[in-house]
C-alpha cells in the first residue's frame, strides 16, 4: 500500500521512522509543510487550509490512506479532513492515556508538552476528561522546540538554556512521565531526562499511531521491528523505504536536502530506546 504522512515540518519524521520500523514493506509518501512551520503559533483557519492543500496533493499522489503526523493539525482540522475527504485518515493525539494508565500510586504525576494551538483546542480538553479524572496531567506549552528540531539543533547550548527556562520551578521527581504531545519533540528525549531526571520516561504515540494503521489497513507488522534500520546513505531512504519525499510541494531529489532528513532519522534511530 501506498501511505501519505505529513507534518507542519519534520516532526512527522517520527512517525515515519517507526512506520520504517514496523511496516518496512509499504511505500510512503512524507509531506513536510516546511513552507509553513510552526503551525503552532498560527490561527486555527490557516492550519486548517494548509492540511487541506496537503491531503488534496496526498490524494494526487494516489495514497491509500494518511496518517496526520502533527498533534496541532489533528487538534484543528482531523474532523473536517475526514469529513471531506474519503480515504482513511488517521491522526495523532498525545498519548495521554498510556501515560495515565502506568500511574501506580497517587504520588506521581503525567506531564504533557504540546504547542500553544494543541494546548488550547477542545480536543486536549476532552481527551482529559475522558482519561484524566483524577486531574493527574499538567500541561506545558514547547513552542520554541520545533524551531531548534528543523534547524537539527538538539543538545546545544541554546536548547538546554531553553528547555531550564521552561522546566523552572517543576521538579522531575513529581513526575512519572513525559508526553511527546508534538512530534518535534521526540528528537530532544535525551535531553528531558538530563534535566528532569533519569527516572522520567518519555511517551509518544507514535508506535500506537502506526499499529493502528496497521490495522485499519490489514498490514501484517514486522516481527523483529526493533532491527536497527539501514540508513546509510541519503538515496537509501528513498529506494531501501520506498519513500517519496516532499518539501511543501517541492519533491526532494537533490542529496543535501536527503542527507539532512537521513540525519534526522539517524537522531530518531538513537533517541527511539530513550
Ligand atoms: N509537529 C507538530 C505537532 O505534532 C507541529 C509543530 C508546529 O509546527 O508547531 O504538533
Amino acid at each position: 500500500m501506498r501511505i501519505g504522512i505529513f507534518d507542519s515540518g519534520n516532526g512527522g519524521l517520527s512517525v515515519l521512522h517507526e512506520a520504517y520500523h514496523i511496516l518496512p514493506n509499504q511505500e510512503y509518501v512524507y509531506y513536510a509543510d516546511t513552507k509553513h512551520v510552526p503551525y503552532g503559533i498560527k490561527t486555527k483557519e490557516e492550519i486548517r487550509d494548509f492540511c487541506d492543500e496537503i491531503v488534496s496533493f496526498l490524494i494526487d499522489k494516489k495514497v491509500d490512506a494518511i496518517v496526520i503526523a502533527c498533534n496541532t493539525a489533528t487538534a484543528v482540522a482531523a474532523g473536517f479532513l475526514r469529513e471531506k475527504y474519503d480515504l482513511p485518515i488517521l491522526a495523532m493525539e498525545p498519548a495521554v492515556k498510556p501515560a495515565v494508565e502506568r500511574l501506580t500510586g497517587d504520588e506521581k504525576r503525567v506531564l504533557v508538552m504540546a504547542t500553544p494551538v494543541t494546548i488550547r483546542e477542545e480536543k486536549l480538553e476532552n481527551l482529559l476528561k475522558r482519561v484524566d479524572q483524577k486531574h493527574k496531567v499538567d500541561l506545558l506549552e514547547m513552542p520554541g522546540l520545533v524551531t531548534f528540531a528543523e534547524n537539527e539543533e538538539y543538545d546545544s547550548d541554546n536548547v538546554k538554556a531553553y528547555l531550564k527556562k521552561r522546566f523552572a520551578g517543576i521538579d522531575g521527581n513529581d513526575y512519572s512521565s513525559i508526553v511527546m504531545g508534538c512530534t518535534h519533540f521526540n528528537y530532544f528525549k535525551p535531553l528531558y531526562k538530563e534535566v528532569l531526571g533519569e527516572n522520567i520516561t518519555c511517551i509518544d504515540g507514535n508506535n500506537g499511531t502506526i499499529r493502528h494503521l496497521a490495522d485499519v489497513l490489514n498490514l501484517d507488522t514486522n516481527s523483529s521491528s526493533n532491527m536497527a534500520l539501514e540508513l546509510n546513505e541519503p538515496q537509501d531512504i528513498v529506494v531501501r523505504y520506498k519513500t517519496t519525499y516532499y518539501d511543501s510541494g517541492d519533491e526532494i531529489t537533490d542529496n543535501k536536502r536527503l542527507s539532512k532528513i537521513l540525519r534526522m532519522l539517524t537522531r530518531l534511530e538513537y533517541v527511539r530506546s530513550f
